[in-house]
């Protein structure tokens, strides 16, 4: 198959092209910004045309949460209107269009894991900006795949693994709030599914995360685990206590169950414990 990846530079997107590469039997166009910017209506049309996919995996998103509550314009640009360029195209060229959403469609409020036919509620203009444009993947190209995920981590670009182990580096102790629970999802496992999901061409929404859900708190620890240090120096807080508080609200529960690729009798996506430890040796390798 031919297949695009859009937001190819992202720390998803490159995680994609390096799997499409290495499987050796499809054709991979990687698109960075500089070469479609998806903001940009002439500009989406014009690639998508002429390259002609068959599939069209798109990682591009503004992912910065906090910022997109000052900057709502370039939020729902980025996440909604970009994806209506991208599926008018994929439309237009009929290629199948797995597209990337987030756990932050959620308010949190739910007692147990969410699954994919739970209301949404999304409580920050990144989660309503997303959610939009869910909305605008799954208008214009019906038959295509939208993909929610949490808290992804991966050997390419900033995340949550990296920070852990920068801060352990410098502080003696560390602090996480203990009353945000996801899933850890880690780009080396989550590539594979959405290039499936784009050869397969399976329509509707999927949750799709590594298993296992914790706090924040207990991720550090695992985090520290992983990496050979002392779990004991990370420190529970709450979100009540952070200081400053964030600017976007996060969901306090956003685990999602992966019930509709579950119930497609796809298999599960490994514990994040194992690509955890893979990634975390990989980058302290790179430090010694
Ligand atoms: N990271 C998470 O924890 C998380 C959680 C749930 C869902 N997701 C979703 O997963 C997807 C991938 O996230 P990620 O972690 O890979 O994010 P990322 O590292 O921020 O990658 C996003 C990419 O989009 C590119 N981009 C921004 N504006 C663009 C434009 N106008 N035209 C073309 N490209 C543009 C960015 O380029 P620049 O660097 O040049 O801006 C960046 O390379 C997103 O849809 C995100 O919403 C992520």
């Amino acid at each position: 198959m031919r297949i695009v990846v859009l937001g190819a530079a992202g720390q998803l997107g490159t995680e994609v092209v390096l799997h499409l590469e290495g499987l050796g039997h499809h054709e991979v166009i990687p698109l960075d910004r500089e070469r479609c910017n998806v903001a940009v209506r002439d500009s989406v049309l014009g690639s998508l045309t002429s390259v002609r996919p068959d599939a069209v995996i798109n990682c591009a998103a503004f992912t910065a949460v906090d910022a997109c509550e000052a900057e709502l314009g370039k939020a729902y640009v980025m996440n909604t209107l970009a994806v209506r360029h991208i599926a008018e195209a994929c439309r237009a060229v009929e290629a199948h269009l797995v597209h990337l959403s987030t756990d932050y469609v959620f308010d949190g409020r739910k007692h147990d894991a969410y699954h994919e036919w739970d209301t949404t509620n999304p409580q920050s203009v990144y989660g309503r900006s997303k959610l939009a444009g869910e909305v605008e993947a799954q208008r214009l190209c019906p038959s295509g795949s939208v993909v929610r995920t949490s808290w992804v981590c991966g050997y390419h670009g900033a995340n949550m693994v990296k920070t852990i182990l920068r801060l352990a580096g410098e502080h003696k102790t560390l602090s996480f709030v203990d009353d945000q629970r996801g899933h850890p999802t880690f780009t080396a496992d989550l590539a594979p599914a959405l290039v499936r999901l784009a050869v397969e061409r399976r329509p509707g929404l999927f949750h799709l995360t590594n298993d296992g859900d914790v706090s924040w708190y207990e991720f550090a620890e695992a985090v520290l685990e992983a990496g050979g240090m002392d779990p004991a120096r990370v420190r529970p807080t709450t979100t009540g206590r952070l200081k400053p508080a964030r600017p976007a609200p996060r969901p306090m529960n956003s685990v999602l169950d992966n019930a509709a690729w579950r119930f497609s009798g796809l298999p599960p996506l490994r514990n994040f414990r194992e690509p955890l430890t893979e990634l975390v040796t990989l980058l302290l390798a790179d430090h010694d």
